[in-house]
C-alpha cells in the first residue's frame, strides 16, 4: 500500500516533553479491557452533584445509557466550577468580528451573561425539556444562548446561519420548537446577512413558534410583529434578566441539544446528546489529543452551528476551562492574512479547521502568513474530511513551521467526539487520522462484519459504545437502530458511513462517504435534499445530485435534471436552479453544474444510480451493471 511507505513526521522532544498524555500503546489497551473503567476515571475529573450508580447501562441496545443515576449539568463544569475560585478572571471568550469589533469575557462574565439569557428564557416560558432553535451569526450572544438552555435544562437545536428559511423551517418543524433567538444579521466578506427576515420566512412556514428573540448586532433593519418578536437588549434591561440563576440540576442521560444532520433521506436526523456522556467525552478527548493546558487559547474556526463548534467550541474547551477563539467572518477577508493576523495579536496556542479553509488559504501562497509571527502555536488540527496530504504539508510547514503536530481528527455528528485521532505524540502519516482514541475499537470489515486484509477497503465501523454517542434521532428510535446498528446488529458494531482502509501500523486511512452523504468543504449534505430542493422547482421533473472531486472543496455538486414536458433547456433555467437550491437549503448546497438529461440510470426497483453517474463524469469503468434497468 503507498500510504504506508508515505513519510512519516515524528513529534519533536518539546512537544513529548509537555504532553498530557505521554504513553499510549498499554493506555490504550487498559482502556478497552476495561472500558468502563477508563470512563470512570475520567468522569471522576468533572464535578457532578451526584455521582453515578453505573457507568454503562447496556441492558437496551443499542440505546445505551452512560454514568446512570448521577446527577450533573454540563454548565456545572463549563462555567459553575470555574468561578468559584481565582478562575473567574480568566478570560473564556476572546471574539472579533470581520470588522475588527472586539469583544471578551472572563468566566465570570460569562456567567452573568449566560444566567441574564437563561433568566430571559424562563420569563419567556421556556422550561426543562423544551427545544429552542438558535439561528444566529457567530457572536457571544450563541454561545450565551446555548449555554443558558443547558443551564435551564431546555434542549438546544442550533441551526447554522447559513441555512436558508425553508431548511430552518423544516427544523423548527420537526422540533415544535415554541422559541427561536436569532440577530438582526451577520457579515460575510463586507456584506450583512439578513438573518431575521430570513427567520420571518421561516416563521412563517412553521407555526409552532410563539417568541422570538432577537439579538441586534448588525444594525439592519428588521420588521418585528407585536407580541411575538422582542429585541433581546429590551429584556436583557428588564428586572427579570437577573445575573443569577441557579444551574438545574439534571440527569446524566437528560437531553442537552439536537443536532440535525444530512442523511440517506431528504429528511435530516436530529441527533440527541445529553449531559453527562457528552460532557466526559467531550472534555476528555479535547483534553489528550489537543494537549489542552489551563492557560491555552484555543481556537476552533468552525461554527458553532456545527457539531464542532457545539463540542470543541463551547462545551469541550469551557469544561477544560481554556480561553476560545471566536471569529465572525470570512477566513481572506479582507486579505488572506485575516486569520494569520488574529493568531499573532491573540497569541493563539492550537487552531484547528478543516482542510477546506486550509486549500482556501494555501492559493493564495505563503507570503501571507510569512508576515505573521505565528510562534505561539503548538498544535494544529484538522477535521471535516480527509486532508490531501498537500495541503497538509503546507500546514505543517508554512504555519506550523515544521514543529507543531497536526491532529487529524475523525468523528461525526453522531460520535459527539474524536473517534479516531492521533495524540500529539503520535508519529503521523499525512492524510491519516491515525488510531482509534481511548477506550474505542474500530474496524475496517466487509458486508458481514469480517475484517478485511490489511491495506484493503472496507467499512469504518466503532465495535463499541462511548459516552459521547448520540442517544438516537429525535423521536425515531427504530431509524436510530436501524440505520447506525442494523447491518452489524450480531456484533453490535455501530456503522459510520464511511470506507477506509488500515494499514500494518493500524492506522487508518478515511476514503469517503458510502452513503447518498456528500462532503462538500467539509459541510455535510444529502444528495436527497438536493435533489428534493430541485424537484420542488415548477419546471423539474426528476433529478440526481453526485458529488466530483473539486481541488478546494473537496467535492463538489453536480446535478442532472430532467425537465417537464414543453419546458425549455435553457443556460438561464441553469442558473435558475442553481439559485433556487440555493434558496431552498442555503449557499453551501447550490450545485456546481446543473446538466439537463432525458434519462438518468436507475436499477429496476428504481433507484437512481449515482454510482454510475459519477463513473461517467470521471472517465472510469461504470462497474457492476447487473441491476440496471434497461
Ligand atoms: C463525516 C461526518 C466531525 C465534525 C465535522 C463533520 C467526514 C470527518 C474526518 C477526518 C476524514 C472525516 C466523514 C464522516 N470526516 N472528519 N478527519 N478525515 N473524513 O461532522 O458533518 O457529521 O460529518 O465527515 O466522512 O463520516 P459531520
Amino acid at each position: 500500500m503507498s500510504e504506508t511507505k508515505q513519510q512519516v513526521y515524528y513529534p519533536s522532544e518539546d512537544v513529548i516533553k509537555q504532553a498530557n498524555v505521554q504513553e499510549y500503546s498499554e493506555r490504550y489497551q487498559k482502556s478497552i479491557s476495561d472500558r468502563e473503567g477508563f470512563w470512570d476515571e475520567q468522569a471522576k475529573l468533572l464535578e457532578w452533584y451526584k455521582p453515578w450508580d453505573k457507568v454503562l447501562d447496556e441492558s437496551q441496545k443499542p440505546f445505551y445509557k452512560w454514568f446512570v443515576g448521577g446527577k450533573t449539568n454540563i454548565v456545572q463544569n463549563a462555567i459553575d466550577r470555574h468561578i468559584k475560585g481565582a478562575d473567574r478572571n480568566k478570560l473564556a471568550i476572546i471574539w472579533e468580528s470581520e470588522g475588527g469589533e472586539v469583544r471578551s469575557f472572563s468566566y465570570y462574565a460569562l456567567n452573568r451573561e449566560v444566567c441574564q439569557f437563561a433568566n430571559i428564557l424562563i420569563s419567556m416560558g421556556v422550561k426543562k425539556g423544551d427545544i429552542v432553535t438558535i439561528y444566529m451569526p457567530q457572536i457571544p450572544e450563541l454561545v450565551f444562548a446555548m449555554l443558558a438552555c443547558a443551564k435551564i435544562g431546555a434542549v438546544h437545536s442550533v441551526v447554522y446561519g447559513g441555512f436558508s428559511y425553508e431548511a430552518l423551517a423544516s427544523r423548527i418543524s420537526d422540533a415544535n420548537s415554541r422559541i427561536l433567538l436569532t440577530a438582526d444579521g451577520g457579515s460575510r466578506r463586507g456584506k450583512k446577512i439578513d438573518l431575521k427576515s430570513i427567520a420571518d420566512e421561516a416563521m412563517k412556514r412553521s407555526p409552532t413558534i410563539e417568541v422570538c428573540i432577537t439579538v441586534k448586532y448588525n444594525q439592519l433593519d428588521v420588521s418585528m410583529e407585536a407580541a411575538r418578536d422582542f429585541w433581546f437588549h429590551d429584556l436583557k434591561a428588564l428586572p427579570i434578566a437577573s445575573p443569577k440563576c441557579e444551574t438545574v440540576q439534571l440527569d446524566a442521560e437528560d437531553p442537552l441539544f439536537i443536532l440535525y444532520t444530512s442523511g440517506t433521506t431528504g429528511k435530516p436526523k436530529g441527533m440527541l446528546h445529553t449531559h453527562g456522556g457528552y460532557s466526559v467525552y467531550t472534555s476528555t478527548t479535547h483534553k489528550m489529543a489537543f494537549d489542552i493546558k489551563p492557560e491555552d487559547r484555543w481556537w476552533c474556526a468552525a461554527d458553532p452551528g456545527w457539531i464542532t463548534g457545539h463540542s470543541y467550541i463551547v462545551y469541550g474547551p469551557l469544561i477544560n476551562g481554556a480561553t476560545i477563539m471566536l471569529y465572525e467572518g470570512a477566513p481572506d477577508y479582507p486579505y488572506p492574512n485575516r486569520w494569520w493576523q488574529m493568531v499573532e495579536k491573540y497569541g493563539i496556542n492550537i487552531l484547528y479547521t478543516s482542510p477546506t479553509a486550509i486549500r482556501g488559504l494555501m492559493r493564495f501562497g505563503d507570503q501571507w502568513a510569512k508576515r505573521h509571527d505565528l510562534s505561539s502555536l503548538r498544535l494544529l488540527g484538522s477535521v471535516g474530511e480527509p486532508i490531501n496530504p498537500e495541503a497538509w504539508r503546507w500546514y505543517y510547514e508554512v504555519i506550523g513551521n515544521n514543529r507543531c503536530p497536526i491532529i487529524d481528527t475523525w468523528w461525526q455528528t453522531e460520535t459527539g467526539g474524536f473517534i479516531i485521532c492521533p495524540l500529539p505524540i503520535t508519529p503521523l502519516k499525512p492524510g491519516s487520522a491515525a488510531q482509534p482514541f481511548f477506550g474505542n475499537e474500530v474496524g475496517v470489515v466487509d458486508d458481514q462484519g469480517n475484517e478485511v486484509p490489511v491495506g484493503e477497503e472496507g467499512k469504518l465501523v466503532i465495535k463499541n459504545p462511548w459516552p459521547g454517542m448520540a442517544r438516537t434521532i429525535m423521536g425515531d428510535d427504530d431509524r436510530y437502530a436501524e440505520l447506525y446498528w442494523g447491518d452489524y446488529q450480531k456484533q453490535g458494531y455501530y456503522k459510520a458511513g464511511d470506507s477506509a482502509k488500515m494499514d500494518a501500523d493500524g492506522y487508518i486511512w478515511i476514503i469517503g462517504r458510502m452513503d447518498e452523504v456528500l462532503k462538500v468543504s467539509g459541510y455535510r449534505l444529502g444528495t436527497a435534499e438536493i435533489e428534493s430542493a430541485l424537484v420542488s422547482h415548477p419546471a423539474v421533473s426528476e433529478a440526481a445530485a453526485i458529488g466530483l472531486p473539486h481541488e478546494l472543496k473537496g467535492n463538489a455538486i453536480h446535478t442532472y435534471v430532467i425537465l417537464k414536458a414543453n419546458v425549455a433547456a435553457t443556460k438561464a433555467l441553469q442558473a435558475e436552479l442553481q439559485q433556487h437550491v440555493g434558496n431552498e437549503l442555503g449557499k453551501i448546497a447550490q450545485p456546481e453544474e446543473v446538466i439537463f438529461v432525458e434519462s438518468l440510470p436507475k436499477t429496476r426497483s428504481g433507484k437512481i444510480m449515482r454510482r454510475l453517474l459519477r463513473a461517467k463524469a470521471l472517465g472510469l469503468d461504470e462497474g457492476d451493471l447487473s441491476t440496471l434497468e434497461t
